[in-house]
């Protein structure tokens, strides 16, 4: 009987959660809570919680709805049919893609519940699913707790952006032929999380015409949709033509919105795959609250500069966080997308790897960072900065690691 090692009662764990292991992050979480426990005041990079509020009508529309009678009944598990014609016109307005809101668009419990049970819905015991690395975990997870097996990709961490696509699409195909059986699905996710890589839509272009060729699904996290700054915007697989053929995208409310908590998301494009989770999710769920599905709309009607507001806000961050982190010798450069800098850890530090580094950067900082073992082996040798504290606290963080780093060169000195 496999037993549950950390926390202090052991229980039997079945089949399904044996293949699912203890949370790398928990380490550095465990430390976190015994430092603050000690009153020390820890500045949180480590998880991308977004700390910023949704615009004010939003909430408002939420509570109005919310006294309403009608309101508190079972909802509709696919959502109800104004949101997913709101989700079709946000894509016509910000894509010039067509979704049919009746048979190419479903709501979900945010991404990592739809990438869940589409996961699922999708796959078998002995099917394959390519999966990127490093990743975050639900792309992993979710094919293995559907039963299936996953082969990783690993994505190309040095180099021009340009030779990281490029490189990227060879290890894909690479990955592919070297497969028996061949992969089912393939799931993508730009801008990237945790590696902050963004494609041109040339990238697209490409991968969907092999998975055409190949016969093979695409699944892409779209998660990070809204958060593009300095003159970038990041491109839906949808724009292809031809890409409803073989993908959907996953569109969350999550971070542009700043609605995390509300827990919205959508699969939107292959009507295959969209029938096949609203067949699933039709027996596991009643939909989300009403009210929350009716603010929603309202978000996703409402003007863009909402969302803009939200990315100038974690670029403005970024810029501080980078400039800082180069003035005390942190060599980092500004992504284009996410809320994330993910970072090579210095030079003098690597021989730690990543989640001893991180917990030194905790206890000796007091900076709180995700290591990037955490997010597959080809994590390793990075951490992931998620600027979710404001802009005085970021300026504190470096100072506390500027202190640190001096300590740290002066005992190596005198060794
Ligand atoms: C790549 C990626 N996908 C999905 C999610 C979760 O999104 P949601 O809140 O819509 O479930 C996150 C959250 O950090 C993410 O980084």
């Amino acid at each position: 009987m496999q037993e549950n090692q950390n926390s202090e009662k052991k229980y039997e764990e079945f089949p399904r959660i044996k293949r699912l292991p203890q949370y790398v992050f928990a380490q550095v979480n465990e430390i976190k809570a015994k430092l603050r426990k000690q009153g020390e005041d820890i500045i949180d990079f480590g998880m991308g919680n977004p700390d910023l509020k949704p615009a004010s009508h939003i909430i408002d529309k939420l509570c109005e709805s919310a006294k309403k009678k009608t309101t508190h009944r079972y909802s509709m598990s696919q959502g109800i049919p104004r949101l997913r014609k709101a989700i079709s016109d946000f894509y016509k307005r910000r894509y010039d893609v067509d979704i049919n809101p009746e048979t190419e668009a479903i709501m979900t419990i945010g991404a990592k519940e739809g990438l869940s049970h589409l996961m699922i819905a999708m796959l078998a015991p002995g099917d394959i699913a390519l999966v990127p690395s490093p990743r975050y975990p639900i792309h992993y997870y979710a094919p293995v707790i559907a039963g299936a097996s996953v082969l990783t990709v690993s994505i190309p961490l040095e180099g021009t952006n340009e030779e990281k696509q490029e490189q990227f699409l060879k290890n894909i195909y690479d990955s592919y032929e070297d497969s028996y059986p061949e992969p089912k699905v393939l799931i993508l996710n730009f801008p990237n999380n945790p590696t902050t890589m963004t494609v041109d839509i040339d990238f697209f272009k490409e991968i969907v015409k092999f998975a055409k060729k190949k016969g093979l699904w695409i699944i892409h996290d779209f998660a990070y949709a809204d958060l593009c700054f300095d003159g970038y915007k990041a491109p839906s697989i949808l724009e292809v033509e031809g890409a409803k053929d073989v993908a959907v995208e996953l569109y969350s409310m999550t971070k542009g919105f700043s609605m995390a908590g509300w827990r919205v998301g959508f699969v939107v494009g292959n009507e295959t795959i969209v029938y096949n989770l609203k067949r699933l999710k039709s027996y596991l769920d009643y939909g989300t609250f009403t009210p929350i599905q009716v603010a929603s709309i309202i978000a996703l009607d409402s003007d863009y500069s909402i969302v803009e507001k939200a990315a100038n806000t974690y670029s403005k961050r970024l810029d501080i966080l980078v400039q800082g982190l180069n003035k005390i010798g942190w060599n980092v450069e500004k992504p284009l997308a996410t809320m994330f800098l993910w970072a090579k850890i210095p030079e003098e530090f690597q021989h730690l790897g990543s989640m001893e580094f991180s917990k030194l950067l905790l206890t000796e900082a007091h900076v709180a960072v995700a290591p990037g073992i955490g997010f597959g082996e080809h994590g390793e040798g990075y951490v992931r900065f998620a600027v979710v504290e404001n802009e005085k606290r970021i300026r504190q963080a470096i100072r506390n690691m500027k202190k640190f780093f001096k300590k740290y060169r002066e005992e190596l000195k005198l060794k």
